[in-house]
């Protein structure tokens, strides 16, 4: 065995030389990122995961090692031991931490070989994401990535630290468990020695986190695997990780306390910011009202505004129609106006269609009026009252979008979304908080013709809503909350009903029969007849929040082996076929 490896160990990290170390003998193991043949003297920008060294082979000096260096390729990977010395005046690299130093070799060993990779590693090459992915493990390689991986760690190990400081118990549940009712579709396993039945990955621990209170562990953490069959978008992954927290004889206030905190903690420990809590705190029903959606972006401002009781009669027929029909009409107002030019704003029409809006009208803010294509059917007054509303001023657009309330609110909200990117007022280095509560506990499913739980069915619904339940099942507000940073819900939870009573009430406003529920979760229910304290919790989506630390687009990016939007593994190729021999043990038969 090289000796390299058994006496003469690795001393420093590439990254982390600097002047101080001029004169040390050091070791260094790392990749060949680059190398420079200079007439004679050869360079190598040797890489480790904290960065670079360059070290010199001078045939004067040392004619063996530098003989060795020939054949060196990049991503061999080297050991060397040399000398460290200030690199020539006007040969300093300012941007690399070792940049004032390199390594004068004095001894060389090739540890290993490297095929020529399939794409560069050292440069911001645009390589396609299919082969980065395929090769994931050369692709980690890349500082960028290492970079996300390593600020991942650091905030997983502070979170466990903050948790764990504060009384809590990590506690874990099992993944091969029964289906858990978050709303996506189940992964399943089929069970060999139970033929026809399967285990399910869970959605979430929620069931088994209320099952912890009700053992008495009065403040549960844990920091968890979650498996979701549902459609994949750049900020979801089928297999994610959450911080799934959970708390006895508590109210709402607690956890946004305790959350708000940790994100404090986590920002202060892993990004050197200062946040401001507490968040502010919006309802559903304003956060619909103001901005469209629930997982409101309030970096910029760019409010929705209702405008339906100022145009109800309008000659304007696109809108009177809509109001009659019982729809809305809502207005955005874009303060600098002028960034948009006419071709623009036609193209926010063609935007707003995607999601179902038949059309979008505008108007610039002129001093004496608009210039619009709908300024010739409103009267002066009508003007005159959407100017006060939208406070407009000389140099805004204003964009109306008439239709049915929720088509509205998804396309403004959207719209403001597109906008605030376009126009470029949102800062990728603000951070803006906020929690979104008072959620409504059901919503009509159109498919399936009956309520389903927004949330999940163990939330408690307001108490004061609860007579509602049998009356007018939609307007009963849930006691859950929504954590949204930027414009992505980070988190989301709830008190949850600690009554055996209202927990049936709840399955049966579900339409859930007693024994079908007594099926699905007989034994939460039983759990809840033996001294249940009130509890609630959150779980933070911990890849989506790592994403907006490291400031990457994409969840891939802070996942070290993701998958595809198809699901898919590129790297191992899963899933993949089983041989026959394995259904059959599964008593399975593909149809
Ligand atoms: P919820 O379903 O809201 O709540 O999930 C909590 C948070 O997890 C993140 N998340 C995801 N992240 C990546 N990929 C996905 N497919 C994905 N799905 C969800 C989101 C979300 O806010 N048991 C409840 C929590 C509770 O009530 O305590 C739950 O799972 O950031
Ligand atoms: P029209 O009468 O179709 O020529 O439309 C008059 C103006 O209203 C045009 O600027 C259209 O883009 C706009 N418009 C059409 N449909 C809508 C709608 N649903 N909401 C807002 N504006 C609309």
């Amino acid at each position: 065995m090289s000796d390299f490896l058994t006496v003469k160990k690795r001393t420093h990290y590439c990254g982390n030389l600097t002047i101080s170390n001029v004169g040390e003998e050091v070791i260094l193991m790392g990749w060949v990122n680059r190398r420079r043949d200079h007439g004679g003297v050869i360079f190598i920008d040797l890489r480790d995961r904290e960065g670079l060294a360059q070290i010199v082979f001078n045939p004067d000096i040392n004619p063996d090692s530098h003989r060795g260096a020939h054949a060196i390729r990049s991503e061999f990977v080297l050991a060397v031991r040399g000398t460290v010395q200030g690199r020539p005046a006007g040969m300093e690299n300012p941007d690399l931490k070792s940049g004032a130093i390199e390594v004068m070799v004095t001894e060389l060993e090739i540890l290993s070989e490297a095929k020529t990779p399939p794409f560069v590693l050292n440069e911001d090459a645009e390589v396609s994401e299919t082969v980065r992915l395929r090769y994931r493990y050369l692709d980690l390689r890349r500082p960028e990535i290492q970079k996300n991986l390593i600020l991942r760690s650091k905030i997983a190990a502070e979170t466990r630290r903050y948790y764990q400081e504060n009384g809590f118990i990590e506690v874990e549940t099992p993944v091969l468990t029964k289906s858990t009712p978050e709303g996506a579709r189940d992964y399943l396993v089929p069970s060999r020695v139970n033929p026809g039945m399967f285990y399910a990955l869970p959605q979430s621990p929620q069931l088994f986190k209320q099952l912890l209170m009700i053992s008495g562990f009065d403040r549960y953490y844990q920091i968890v695997k979650c498996f979701r069959d549902e459609d994949l978008r750049a900020d979801r992954q089928p297999e994610f990780t959450q911080i799934d927290v959970e708390m006895s004889f508590i109210a709402e206030d607690d956890i946004y306390r305790i959350t708000e905190g940790l994100v404090a903690h986590l920002f202060r420990t892993c990004l050197n910011t200062k946040l401001q809590i507490p968040f502010p705190r919006l309802s559903y029903a304003d956060a619909m009202e103001m901005y469209g959606r629930d997982n409101p972006d309030i970096r910029f401002a760019l409010e929705l505004k209702d405008l339906t009781h100022i145009v109800r009669n309008s000659a304007l027929k696109v809108f009177s129609e809509v109001a009659s029909a019982g729809g809305v009409i809502k207005a955005m107002k874009i303060e600098d106006g002028k960034s948009l030019t006419r071709k623009d704003l036609d193209g926010l029409t063609d935007y707003v269609s995607t999601y179902g809006a038949k059309g979008l009208a505008w108007a610039r803010v002129n001093p004496d009026g608009w210039t619009s294509p709908i300024f010739k059917f409103l009267t002066p007054s009508e003007v005159k009252d959407i100017n006060n509303r939208m406070d407009a001023k000389e140099g805004n657009v204003i964009v109306f979008l008439a239709d049915s309330p929720s088509i509205v609110n998804d396309a403004l909200g959207n719209l403001r979304n597109h906008l605030a990117r376009k126009l470029n007022l949102a800062h990728p280095r603000q951070y803006s908080f906020t929690w979104v509560n008072e959620f409504p506990l059901f919503e009509y499913s159109d498919a399936e013709k009956r309520y389903v739980s927004k949330h999940h069915p163990f939330t408690s619904p307001v108490m004061e809503d609860i007579p509602l339940l049998s009356t007018d099942p939609g307007r009963v507000r849930a006691r859950a909350y929504d954590l949204v940073l930027n414009g992505t819900e980070i988190g989301g939870g709830s008190i949850r009903i600690h009554r055996q009573d209202i927990q049936s009430l709840i399955f049966r406003t579900l339409g859930l029969g007693d024994e079908e529920a007594r099926r699905k979760f007989g034994f939460l229910l039983e759990a809840l007849e033996y001294g249940t304290p009130p509890h609630g919790g959150i779980a933070l989506g911990f890849d989506r929040l790592v994403m907006i630390m490291t400031g990457v687009e994409s969840i891939r990016d802070v996942i070290a082996f993701p998958k595809t939007q198809k699901a898919t593994c590129l790297l191992t190729d899963a899933p993949s076929e089983v041989s026959i021999e394995q259904l059959m043990e599964l008593s399975l038969k593909i149809v």
